[in-house]
């Protein structure tokens, strides 16, 4: 599939967006007491696209990829999601919404109690009226897509750190959902781990044409997966660029970003 490499224009207009653009952040802020952190954040995700969110911690990655699934709203500006202004969604909408949108979390967040197969099944038992022998049919697909067929009954104490992240990886693609989110996938992992972890996140955008958000701060993973970069710092973008553009741009807080964060 051919995938863009746009860029987010300086201005966006406010109102209805284009069937194409499947996450628009317009001037977005967001306060939590006094701390300001998201402070005028303007970004735009294309359909297909694999864009990847860099940045310092603590400067609003996460809470933007929370934005866009509906756990955060905004206190100004618009959050646009699959054509959902996300201020005045109704929560019938935000449920098919989530559904359709997969949610890699930092810390893994599997079940210890429930084995791998129960894990991967959980969105579809709660939210499905699927008979089991289909979902188990559907864990079976999912664990095969991320490499891991063998692990069915497992606990998650069991099994690696690598193969947890294969396991929520197959949890968030379990409901076949259009949008994936991921929040730090490679985190934790050792180097030739990771670079297997990017290596899926590519193969699954490019299998299944999903639009992906990677939050990451390897640049192993920005060479892997990327259509298009941004550095996020303070609470708003300052670099939208494609990779190798990205990579080799000499805006002072990129490279003062990449040079604290060697990868
Ligand atoms: N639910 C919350 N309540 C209060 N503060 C929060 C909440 N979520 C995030 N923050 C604060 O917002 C800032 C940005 O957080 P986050 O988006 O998680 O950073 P990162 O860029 O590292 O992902 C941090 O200072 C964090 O403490
Ligand atoms: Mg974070």
């Amino acid at each position: 599939m051919e995938r863009p490499a746009t860029r987010t224009p300086d201005v966006l207009p406010s109102g209805p967006v284009p069937e194409d653009v499947i996450v628009r952040f317009v001037d977005v802020h967001k306060a939590f007491g006094k701390k300001q952190v998201l402070t005028g954040l303007t970004l735009d995700a294309m359909r297909g696209e694999t864009l990847v969110l860099m940045g310092p911690s603590g400067t609003g990655k996460s809470v933007t990829l929370r934005h866009a699934i509906g756990l955060m709203r905004q206190d100004s500006g618009d959050v646009w999601v699959s054509g959902h202004d996300m201020s005045r969604i109704k929560p019938a909408e935000l449920s098919e919404l989530r559904k359709h949108t997969g949610y890699l979390f930092q810390e893994g967040a599997l079940i210890n109690w429930l084995n791998v197969a129960d894990n991967v099944a959980l969105p579809l038992i709660e939210n499905s009226d699927l008979p089991r022998d289909e979902i188990d049919d559907r864990v079976r697909e999912k664990l095969k897509l991320v490499h891991l067929p063998e692990v069915w009954h497992e606990m998650p104490g069991e099994i690696s750190g690598g193969m947890k992240k294969r396991v929520g990886l197959a949890r968030a693609l379990i409901t076949e959902p259009k949008v994936i989110l991921y929040d730090e996938p490679n985190a934790g992992l050792d180097p030739e781990i990771s670079q297997s972890i990017n290596e899926l996140i590519a193969e699954i955008a490019d299998g299944l044409g999903v639009t992906s958000l990677v939050i990451t701060h390897m640049v192993s993973c920005v060479r892997t997966v990327a259509d298009r970069v941004v550095l996020l710092d303070e609470g708003k973008v300052v670099v939208d660029l494609p990779p190798d553009e990205f990579l080799a741009s000499d805006h002072p807080r990129l490279v003062r970003f990449l040079g604290t964060d060697p990868d």
